[in-house]
């Protein structure tokens, strides 16, 4: 067996995908979900148990879980069976046929961010990193954080990485492509971070990607450092410290969202490790993805400052959108999180944290504190405010009590939200399920099914299909090509390898047949389809006789005529009587 075949035999598609969407069964061998390549309301995508692949009927896509993972996770085919082979525990064989240019690149990326890394914390130790030293002191910072985080310093010289890169032999390419070091105009080279706490930053199977550096004294600006987007670095993907907190966000079943990375150094260091930051870019849906496939529970603990809580609010809206519940935690004081962890203690927090607010009680507050709330309009201006929000939920019970909840918590009467709502909701179109249609005819969907599952039914069948004409005629005669050319050349004769043999149009009509089939189907079905489609074989003779006899009469070929008549009767003795 090769690796991918492996690979695919040891992962089920439904965990994988379960991941990123939120899968429910709806049928024997299906699971349905929202799909998470295009964005819908009511679930088309599906995923097949037996066959393992899925397809979404509303926007086309669809594969096996190597291209799941692959169009999720924005990889090459070999990333992604890198990848996979990480996370689900499937030995990679060294030398693969499946490495490529690129992965060879982003293999030399990762080495020098790794040689970055070390080279950062041994300044950190050294005579060059007593400032950093002296500035993770006054940070409170204990030894073992600064050691869990993988904090370093880069020195003042400017040339250090640059210099360890050339003796290590990267190319001048990879050197700017890593993003560690920047090229002059006059082509020399120079390290990107100087004088910096130095902060790795991680994919999510735990390689360091980018860095961000801090400044050490107020007037070197910026404040942070970050690295650029690269090849390994795609930021809207990316959350500070969600390899190293994954495992607590899912034991816990929450996770906690901060904006920086020193909230996410305090707060772990408090006793809280299911937290993690969006590195100073606005929260994208990707990140939010990502956290999805661990927990469906967030707890948003921005800065209590007017960025951070504009930041929350915009935040509330994707959560929403990618169907997380969403909590705020509020500190008091004017404190972050890091501040707060520190100066009142991993208890506080924790009561903080818990406490947490639904995201439509701060959502209330943060309208009810802009407007005069003794007055009509400023009733009139929250409840428009909150109104639209509150139609983002996505569940119609829980919708009515926040709407009747909210009308109290602002104080207007329930009934004029209520009625609000009603009607909202009776002129929001919501679409009907998407189910795939039926294009085939009975029959063929049996014969197609059996055929596909049922391995000593197929070797029974194969032989009486082959010879009959009417299976070319069919809309899924392709389909039928496919598992007859596999059969005969001795080839495994499974989904996959019938799949890889067709064109898109193709996979879609096998997909739809394999989903539309549910429960097991037994051989007088099967022998029954076989029958019928002989039928089918008979009757299209004959017309085809008949309009050929036809022909040479009028033509005034009478042998012919003749001569075709005779094989018509011959047929018509020969069909088996149909059955009443
Ligand atoms: N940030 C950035 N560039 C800046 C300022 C901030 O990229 N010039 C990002 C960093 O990822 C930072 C986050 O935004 O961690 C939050 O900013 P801030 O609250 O200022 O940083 P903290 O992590 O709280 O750091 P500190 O406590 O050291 O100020
Ligand atoms: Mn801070």
């Amino acid at each position: 067996m090769d690796f991918v075949e492996q690979l695919k035999s040891s992962v089920d598609i439904v965990n994988v995908v379960g991941e990123y969407v939120r899968l429910r069964r709806s049928g024997a061998n299906r699971y349905m979900g929202l799909c998470p390549f295009h964005n819908e309301k009511s679930p088309s995508f599906t995923v097949h148990v037996v066959h393992q692949f899925y397809k979404c009927f509303s926007c086309g896509a669809g594969g096996d879980v190597v291209k799941f993972v692959m169009e999720k996770e924005g990889l090459s085919f070999y990333e992604a069976l890198k990848t996979m082979s990480e996370r689900y525990g499937v030995p990679m064989p060294k030398r693969s046929q499946y490495s490529d240019e690129d992965s060879k690149l982003r293999g030399s990326l990762l080495a020098m961010h790794e040689q970055a890394e070390e080279d950062f914390r041994a300044n950190l130790k050294s005579q060059a990193g007593e400032a950093a030293r002296a500035y993770i002191a006054k940070r409170g910072l204990a030894a073992e954080t600064v050691e869990h985080f993988g904090l370093g310093y880069s020195d003042r010289s400017g040339r250090a990485l640059v210099r360890l890169f050339e003796q290590r032999g990267f190319p001048v390419a990879q050197m700017e492509a890593s993003g560690l070091v920047g090229k002059r105009q006059d082509g020399s080279l120079y390290d990107r971070f100087r004088n910096r706490l130095m902060f790795p930053i991680h994919n999510e199977a735990g390689k360091i990607i980018g860095f961000g550096g801090r400044a050490l004294s107020p007037d070197d600006e910026p404040k942070y450092l970050n690295s650029p987007e690269t090849q390994l670095y795609v930021k809207k993907k990316v959350l500070y410290n969600l390899h190293r907190a994954k495992e607590a966000v899912r034991k816990e079943d929450r996770v906690i969202l901060v904006e920086g990375y020193m909230d996410v150094i305090g707060v772990t260091a408090a006793g809280f490790r299911n937290v993690v930051a969006s590195c100073g870019t606005a929260l994208a849906a990707e990140q939010v993805q990502a956290m999805k496939r661990h927990t469906h529970r967030i707890a948003v603990n921005f800065d209590p400052d007017a960025p951070g809580e504009s930041a929350c609010e915009r935040s509330i809206d994707l959560l929403l959108a990618e169907g997380m519940q969403v909590r705020i935690v509020e500190l008091d004081g004017g404190l972050d999180p890091d501040e707060y962890c520190k100066e009142r203690g991993a208890a506080a927090y924790q009561e903080r944290v818990d406490g947490a607010k639904g995201y439509f009680y701060w959502l209330a507050d943060r309208a009810r504190s802009k407007h005069d709330m003794r007055t009509s309009e400023g009733k009139v201006a929250v409840l428009n405010f909150l109104l639209p929000k509150v139609q983002n939920v996505t569940d119609q019970l829980e919708r009515m009590t926040i709407a009747n909840d909210v009308a109290g918590y602002i104080g207007v009467d329930p009934g004029m939200v209520l009625d609000h709502f009603r009607k909202a909701v009776s002129e929001r179109s919501e679409k009907a399920i998407v189910r795939p249609t039926n294009l085939l005819r009975h029959d063929e969907r049996m014969l197609l099914i059996a055929l596909l599952t049922e391995a000593q039914l197929r070797a029974e069948m194969i032989g009486p299909l082959r010879s009959l004409q009417t299976i070319d005629t069919l809309p899924s005669r392709r389909i039928f090509q496919a598992i007859f050319a596999l059969e005969e050349s001795g080839g495994r004769v499974g989904f996959d390898e019938i799949n890889g043999r067709l064109e898109e149009a193709d996979q879609n009509l096998l997909a739809q047949t394999v989903l539309n089939a549910d429960g097991e189907i037994s051989r007088e079905e099967v022998v029954a389809a076989v029958e019928s489609m002989q039928r089918s074989e008979q009757h299209n003779l004959r017309v085809q006789l008949k309009a050929r006899i036809g022909e040479s009469e009028r033509a005034g070929r009478l042998d012919e005529a003749m001569r075709l008549t005779m094989e018509l009767q011959r047929i018509e003795r020969a069909t088996p009587s149909r059955r009443t």
